[in-house]
C-alpha cells in the first residue's frame, strides 16, 4: 500500500497540468507545512523566524521542469530578487535553485546566461548559491554546467545523490573541484539500471560518500531527516576530528524540526531548506512520497477551517 500511495505521488509530481491547475488555484492542500508562502515577504518572514532560532537557511524560489525562456528568465529574475531582499534584510540565508527552471531543458546558453546573471548578484551580496540535483537524465548536463561556473564563480555548490550508481565517481571528480557539495540519498524515481533499488544500499553508499568527500578536505552538507545517517556523520566527525566550520546539517522546512532545533543546542551547524513562490506542487508531491504518514498532516489541514 505504501509503495502504491509512494509511485503515486512520484507520478503525480510529473504531471504538468496538475503543476499549473495548482499553480493557478493557489496554496492549498496542506502544501503550507513545507513552503513558506507565495511571495518573498513570506519567505523573508519565515527565514527571519528559523534565525532566531539559531538555524541558518537556503532559500529556494519553486519552480521546475520549465520549457519556455521567457518563463526561464523571469524565474531567473525572481532568484536575483530574492538575493536582493536578502542583501536587504538582516538576514542568514544562502539561495538554493533548479537548473531546469533556468532553462536547462531549452539550450546550453539560456541556463548559462542565467546562471551567471544570479551568481553575479549573488556575489554582491556575499550569497552562496547551490544548485539542486534533478533526476538522473538530467545530472551529467547539471555537473557540466556546475564545473563551467565553478571555474568563473567562488559562491557556486552543488547536490549529489547516494542512490546513483555513478556518484562514488562523481565524488571523486568534482574532488578537484573543491567543490561544496549538499550530499542526499535523492528524491526522485529512478530506474534500477542506474540507482540503487534496495534502500539498504543507498544508506551504504551515502555514509561511504559522506566519508570521502569530508576526508577528501572539502565542505560537505548532510542533508538528512535519518538519524542513523546523523548519528554516523557525528561518529566519523569526533574520530577523524573534523571542524565544525567543515560540514552542516540540512533538513527540508517543515519536518522534524524538534530535531533541527536539537542539533543547534548540540552545537552543529543547521541548515532549514526554505522553498517559497506559486509553483509548489511538485516539491509537495515528492514530500508527500518520500512520506505517505504526511498525507494525514494533509488531510487535517484540508478539514480544519
Ligand atoms: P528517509 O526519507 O529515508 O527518512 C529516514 C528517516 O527519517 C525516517 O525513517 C524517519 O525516521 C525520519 N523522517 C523522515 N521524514 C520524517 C518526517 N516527516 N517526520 C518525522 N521523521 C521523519 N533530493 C534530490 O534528489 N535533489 C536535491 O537537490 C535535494 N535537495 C535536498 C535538500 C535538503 C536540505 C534535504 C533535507 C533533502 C534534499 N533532497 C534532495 C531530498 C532527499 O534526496 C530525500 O529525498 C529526502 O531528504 C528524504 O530522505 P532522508 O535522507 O531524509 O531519509
Amino acid at each position: 500500500m505504501e509503495k502504491l500511495l509512494r509511485n503515486s505521488f512520484m507520478f503525480l509530481s510529473r504531471n504538468k497540468t496538475m503543476t499549473k491547475l495548482a499553480k493557478k488555484y493557489g496554496h492549498k492542500f496542506g502544501a503550507s507545512r513545507f513552503v513558506a508562502g507565495e511571495t518573498i515577504e513570506s519567505a523573508i518572514t519565515a527565514i527571519e523566524q528559523l534565525n532566531n532560532n539559531g538555524l541558518d537557511v537556503t532559500l529556494d524560489y519553486l519552480g521546475e521542469f520549465i520549457e519556455d525562456e521567457h518563463e526561464a528568465n523571469e524565474v531567473a529574475n525572481q532568484a536575483i530578487r530574492a538575493i536582493e531582499a536578502i542583501g536587504r534584510n538582516p538576514v542568514n540565508s544562502q539561495l538554493s535553485l533548479k537548473l531546469t527552471s533556468m532553462g536547462l531543458d531549452i539550450s546550453e546558453e539560456v541556463v548559462l546566461c542565467n546562471m551567471r546573471r544570479i551568481l553575479s548578484a549573488a556575489e554582491n551580496e556575499n550569497v552562496f548559491v547551490t544548485i539542486d540535483m534533478e533526476d538522473y537524465s538530467r545530472c551529467e548536463k547539471t555537473l557540466e554546467i556546475f564545473k563551467q561556473l565553478r571555474s568563473e564563480f567562488q559562491n557556486i555548490g552543488t547536490v549529489l545523490q547516494a542512490y546513483l550508481y555513478r556518484t562514488i565517481q562523481d565524488i571523486d571528480e568534482l574532488n578537484h573541484y573543491n567543490a561544496s557539495l549538499r550530499l542526499v540519498k535523492g528524491a526522485y524515481k529512478e530506474s534500477p539500471k542506474v540507482a540503487f533499488p534496495d534502500k539498504k544500499a543507498v544508506d551504504q553508499n551515502f555514509q561511504q560518500i559522506i566519508k570521502m568527500h569530508l576526508l577528501n578536505g572539502n565542505f560537505t552538507a548532510i542533508a538528512t531527516h535519518d538519524d542513523a545517517i546523523i548519528d554516523y556523520t557525528k561518529r566519523l566527525i569526533k574520530t577523524h576530528r573534523i571542524s565544525n566550520d567543515q560540514f552542516e546539517f540540512q533538513m527540508l522546512y517543515g519536518i522534524r524540526p524538534e530535531k533541527q532545533l536539537e542539533l543547534v543546542k548540540e552545537g552543529y551547524r543547521m541548515r532549514v531548506y526554505v522553498p517559497y513562490g506559486t509553483d509548489w506542487y511538485g516539491y509537495f508531491m515528492r514530500r508527500l512520497a518520500e512520506r505517505p504518514a504526511n498525507v494525514a498532516f494533509v488531510l487535517k489541514g484540508l478539514f480544519r477551517k
